[in-house]
C-alpha cells in the first residue's frame, strides 16, 4: 500500500478497503495526461517564484523521464499505489528526492483529476472525430458511386417509392455530420482549465492560473473552483453524443442485417466481416453488424451509470466521481471501435444492384408517380388517387406490376391514360423528376454530392 496521506492515521487501512478504494488499476490510462498536467503546473509555480527555476527544471526533468519509462515498458505502473497521481509523485520522490515532495504544491489531486480527465475527454473527442471523419468519406464515396443505383425506399418496412442507394447512404451522411457538430460543440464548452482550484476552494498560493491554461491550450481557466473539481458534464455530454452515434450505427446496421439476408440479398458482406456456424454449413452470418448493433446498449448504460452516479453528489467533490472512468473509458473505446469496423464493413460489402432495381420495381413504388401522371392530365389528386388504386388491385389479382398492364387494361379503368403512362412510371423517370432539395433526382443529388465533398475538405 502506498499512499499519499498517511500523517493522521494511527492504524493501516484494511485491505478490502484499500482494493475498494484505489483507482490504479483503471487511472492508469491517465499517466500522459497526469505527467502533462503536473509539467504545466510545475511550470507555473516557478514563474510566480513559488519554486525555484532549478527546482523547476529537476522536477520536470524527473516527470520527464517518468514518462519515457513508462511508454518505453522500463516503468510498469504496478497496482501498489492507490492512483495514478501517487504513482507519478512517489516515482519522482524515489528518483529526485526531497525536491519531488514540492510537485503537489497549491494543488489538490480534486483539481488534478478534474484536469486529467477533461485532457482525456478531449483527445478521445479529437481522435473519435477523425474516425467519424474517414467513415463519412466511405459514405461519400459509395454514394457518388451510385447515384443511379436504383432500389426502393421504404415506409413501415412496406416499399414505398424508388430512390437511390446514394440517397439512402446520404441519411447517415446526414447522421455522422451532426454527430461530428455535437461532439465539436462538447469540446468547445468543456475546453475551460480546472487546474489551480485546488481541493474545492482555490489556493493560497498565488498561482497564475491564465498562465497554466494556456500552456496547456484551454481557452481560459474555470471560474468556480467548486464546480470545476465536481463537474462532469462534459462526460455526461461525451457520453450521450457516443450513444447518439451508437444509435445511429445501429440503425445502419440493422438495414445491413435486412439487406444481407436471404430474402432481400441486396449487399453482401464480405468475407472478412462475416462469420460462419458451427453446425451449418451453408451459414454466413453478419455477426459484426448485429455486435455493433449489440454494443449500442453498452453505451447506453455508461451515458445512464453516470447520470444516475452524479445526480446525489453534494458540491464539491465526492468520490462517487471515480466512477466516472471505467463506464467512460469502456464506452469510448466502444464507440470508436465500432465506428473503425463499421467503416471497414461498409467498404468491403458487395452491392447487388440488380437485385435493389428488381425489387423496386415490384411493390407498387411507383403509384404514386401514376397518380401524379394523371393529375397533370388535370384529374384532381383524390380523384387520381381512388383510380390508382383500382389499378394497384387489378395488378394484384393478375399477379403483374404496373409497367406490366396493357393500354387497353389501363383504359378500360380510365380513359385518361395513354401511350405515354410506360414513360412517366419508369423507375428511371420516379427518381430523377424528384428534383426538391434533398430528393434523390440525379441533378440536385449532384449538387448536395458537392456540398459535401467541400465539407470532407474542410
Ligand atoms: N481517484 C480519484 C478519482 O478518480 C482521484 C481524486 C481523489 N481525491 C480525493 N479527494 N480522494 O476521483
Amino acid at each position: 500500500m502506498a499512499q499519499l496521506w498517511g500523517g493522521r492515521f494511527t492504524k493501516e487501512t484494511d485491505q478490502l478497503v484499500y482494493n475498494f478504494n484505489a483507482s490504479i488499476s483503471f487511472d492508469k490510462k491517465f499517466y500522459a495526461q497526469d505527467i502533462e498536467g503536473s509539467m504545466a503546473h510545475v511550470k507555473m509555480l516557478a514563474k510566480q517564484g513559488i519554486l525555484t527555476d532549478e527546482e523547476k527544471d529537476q522536477i520536470l526533468d524527473g516527470l520527464d523521464n517518468i514518462l519515457k519509462d513508462v511508454e518505453s515498458g522500463k516503468l510498469e505502473i504496478s497496482d501498489k499505489y492507490e492512483d495514478i497521481h501517487s504513482f507519478v509523485e512517489a516515482n519522482l520522490i524515489d528518483r529526485i528526492g526531497d525536491v519531488g515532495k514540492k510537485l503537489h504544491t497549491g494543488r489538490s489531486r480534486n483539481d488534478q483529476v478534474a484536469l486529467d480527465m477533461k485532457l482525456y475527454v478531449r483527445s478521445e473527442i479529437v481522435e473519435l472525430d477523425g474516425l467519424l471523419k474517414e467513415l463519412l468519406s466511405t459514405i461519400y464515396k459509395i454514394m457518388e458511386e451510385n447515384i443511379s443505383t436504383i432500389m426502393p425506399g421504404f415506409t413501415h418496412l412496406q416499399k414505398a417509392q424508388p430512390i437511390t442507394l446514394a440517397h439512402h447512404f446520404g441519411a447517415y451522411f446526414e447522421m455522422f455530420k451532426r454527430d461530428r457538430d455535437r461532439i465539436y460543440d462538447i469540446y468547445k464548452r468543456m475546453n475551460l482549465c480546472p487546474l489551480g482550484s485546488g481541493a474545492l476552494a482555490g489556493t493560497t498560493y498565488p498561482l497564475d492560473r491564465e498562465y497554466t491554461s494556456e500552456l496547456l491550450e484551454f481557452d481560459a481557466p474555470t471560474l468556480n473552483s467548486m464546480d470545476s473539481v465536481s463537474d462532469r458534464d462534459y462526460v455526461i455530454e461525451l457520453l450521450s453524443a457516443s450513444s447518439t452515434i451508437m444509435m445511429h450505427l445501429s440503425r445502419f446496421c440493422e438495414e445491413i442485417i435486412i439487406w444481407n439476408s436471404n430474402e432481400y440479398q441486396f449487399v453482401e458482406i464480405d468475407d472478412t466481416y462475416s462469420t460462419g456456424s458451427s453446425i451449418m454449413p451453408q451459414k454466413k452470418n453478419p455477426d459484426i453488424a448485429e455486435l455493433i448493433r449489440g454494443k449500442t446498449g453498452r453505451v447506453y448504460g455508461a451515458l445512464m451509470s453516470i447520470l444516475t452516479t452524479m445526480k446525489g453528489i453534494p458540491l464539491a467533490y465526492n468520490k462517487d466521481m471515480q466512477e466516472d472512468k471505467e463506464l467512460t473509458f469502456d464506452a469510448i473505446d466502444t464507440v470508436k471501435g465500432c465506428v473503425k469496423l463499421f467503416d471497414g464493413m461498409i467498404k468491403t460489402m458487395q452491392f447487388k444492384k440488380d437485385n435493389m432495381r428488381k425489387s423496386a420495381n415490384g411493390g407498387f413504388t411507383n403509384a404514386t408517380d401514376a397518380a401524379d401522371y394523371l393529375v397533370n392530365k388535370g384529374v384532381p389528386f383524390r380523384d387520381a388517387h381512388g383510380i390508382v388504386g383500382q389499378l394497384v388491385l387489378y395488378c394484384i389479382e393478375k399477379n403483374i406490376s404496373l409497367d406490366e398492364m396493357t393500354i387497353s387494361e389501363y383504359k378500360a379503368i380510365s380513359t385518361v391514360f395513354e401511350e405515354d403512362i410506360y414513360e412517366a412510371i419508369s423507375m428511371e423517370t420516379c427518381v430523377n423528376k424528384r428534383l426538391t432539395l434533398g430528393a434523390p433526382g440525379e441533378e440536385i443529388m449532384r449538387e448536395v454530392l458537392k456540398t459535401y465533398r467541400s465539407y470532407l475538405a474542410k
